[in-house]
């Protein structure tokens, strides 16, 4: 293809302090080996996948092509499910903010991209941590607000009052089963929700807290390559979220069922629906299990490589990308 101009970014999965990150609390997300690529290039009229871009309903391309002063054309590919707590918003933010850096001309520069990507993401759900932004343009481990980690420190962001330390980690050889419920939840409103709660309860805080705290035993236990406690501290974690009200019967339904199969399973994302995750030796057997529930499994690979340019955009099957419906969507 002549003239595009192509990126592509991974999706994440977080395996320890949602929500609670929100509040500057630690956390530890992984780069799945799942990607968004997307092209680029100089346009008569601004299109997306061969249709007039809505910007209205497409906060990210609004964001991302403020400043420029010409028409684009974009077409993206995706192999991550949208709202679904697999980061596919970041991932295509980021994808995008690499691919106009690579028309502009510009050398890539990760801090730019992650500002570019949590800008674009604040743009589309309203509030946030800049962790699926982080993890999306870096790749591999991410840990955030993990002290004894400023060695491999990768950038400091800071936004209303709140700060977040981000750092490279290691991640060992593991293997995770991921279970999509099918269950659409945007991030926006689960982040109001617990917002919400924590304003009016103290209860929620503490439970803010537990969580941290738990994310701190469960990235050392990664540390030391201790799948069976990383494990414990994944399901603890999955039930202090269940208490601060953003998990749901059919990712608790999901989470039991691979839990006698695995070192441990919690909710995803921001929860609501979207996924849950389990640490598991038997990717096969929990992966059945969680389609005989009515689930989506797929086994994930983490630790995958960051954002990065692309020869071109792959044909094949394709999944919508946040704010954008295929006509025909092969899914
Ligand atoms: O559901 P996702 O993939 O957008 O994950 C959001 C993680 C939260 O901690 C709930 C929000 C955030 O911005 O950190």
């Amino acid at each position: 293809m002549t003239g595009w101009h192509t990126a592509s970014a991974p999706g994440k999965f977080v395996i320890l302090g949602e929500h609670s990150v929100v509040y500057g609390k630690p956390a530890v997300v992984l780069a799945a080996d799942r990607r968004i690529t997307c092209g680029v290039r100089r346009g008569k009229r601004n299109l997306l996948n061969g249709e007039p871009i809505e910007f209205s309903r497409q906060p990210h391309f609004r964001y991302l092509t403020r400043n420029l002063r010409h028409a684009v054309e974009f077409v993206t590919r995706s192999d991550i499910p949208t709202g679904a707590g697999l980061g596919s918003s970041a991932a295509l933010a980021a994808s995008i903010a690499l691919a106009l850096e690579d028309m502009a001309g510009n050398d890539p520069d990760e801090r730019k991209l992650v500002d570019e990507a949590y800008g674009a993401e604040l743009a589309a759900q309203g509030n946030g941590s800049p962790m699926d932004a982080s993890a999306c343009v870096h790749g591999g481990g991410i840990g955030v607000n993990i002290p004894g980690t400023e060695k491999r420190g990768l950038w400091r962001i800071s936004r209303n009052g709140r700060v977040w330390n981000v750092s490279d980690v290691d991640v060992p050889s593991m293997t995770f089963v991921v279970g999509n419920t099918g269950v659409k939840a945007p991030t926006g409103p689960q982040v109001d929700k617990v917002r919400r709660f924590v304003g009016r309860s103290n209860f929620a805080s503490e439970m803010i807290e537990e969580i941290g705290n738990v994310t701190l035993s469960g990235y050392d236990a990664l540390q030391r390559g201790d799948v069976e406690a990383l494990g414990r501290m994944m399901t603890t974690d999955h039930k202090l979220l269940s208490i601060l009200g953003v998990s749901c019967k059919e990712l608790n339904k999901l989470v039991n069922a691979a839990l006698p199969y695995s070192y441990g399973a919690k909710l995803t994302g921001s929860g609501g629906g979207g996924c849950m995750v389990a640490l598991t030796d038997e990717p096969e057997k929990v992966a059945s299990v969680i389609t005989a529930r009515g689930g989506v499994a797929y086994v994930m690979g983490a630790g995958s490589q960051g954002a990065r340019i692309e020869r071109s955009v792959p044909d094949g099957p394709v999944f919508d990308i946040p704010g954008f419906v295929r006509p025909e969507a092969e899914r």
